[in-house]
């Protein structure tokens, strides 16, 4: 499976960091930004929304400095479902009843260790595909 990367440069250190820890494991991509230096968060909610829809056999992980202004840009892409996860649980449940693509994470709100672990349980965790948990993800979909 493939794991595409952005952040702006409020995420930017922690992309760095999470890459590191895949890249052994999986097939990275990273999509920007490139460094430090102020960037607008849409552009790379919209790039790693578009990648992970074209590419079925992916998920995305998209970084900003609370995870909020990233999140809402990805959701705009259709076929997108970009969750803002401050929790392993949140992690696991936006995987297995909303199917999410895309997890994103906020660099300022959590410890290093807590976002490796939000990141390891959205990973690991499949999607759950019982009739009410498909039914509403179909809902969801007819959204867009
Ligand atoms: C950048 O300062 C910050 O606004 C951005 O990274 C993000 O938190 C927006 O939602």
């Amino acid at each position: 499976m493939k794991i595409y990367l952005a952040s702006d440069h409020g995420g930017y250190a922690l992309k760095q960091k999470i890459e590191a820890a895949l890249e052994a494991d999986y097939s990275v991509a990273d999509l920007g930004c490139t460094s430090t230096d102020s960037c607008d968060y849409p552009i790379f909610g919209k790039a790693i929304g578009e990648a992970v829809v074209d590419d079925s056999d992916s998920l995305g992980i998209a970084i900003c400095g609370s995870g909020i202004g990233i999140s809402m840009a990805a959701n705009k892409v259709p076929g997108c479902r970009a969750a803002l996860c401050y929790s392993v649980e949140a992690a696991k449940l936006a995987r297995q009843h909303n199917g999410a693509n895309v997890l994103c994470l906020g660099e300022r709100t959590q410890s290093l260790d807590d976002h490796l672990d939000i990141v390891m349980a959205f990973l690991g965790t499949e999607i759950d595909d019982s009739e009410r948990h498909q039914r509403r993800r179909g809902l969801l979909d007819e959204m867009q």
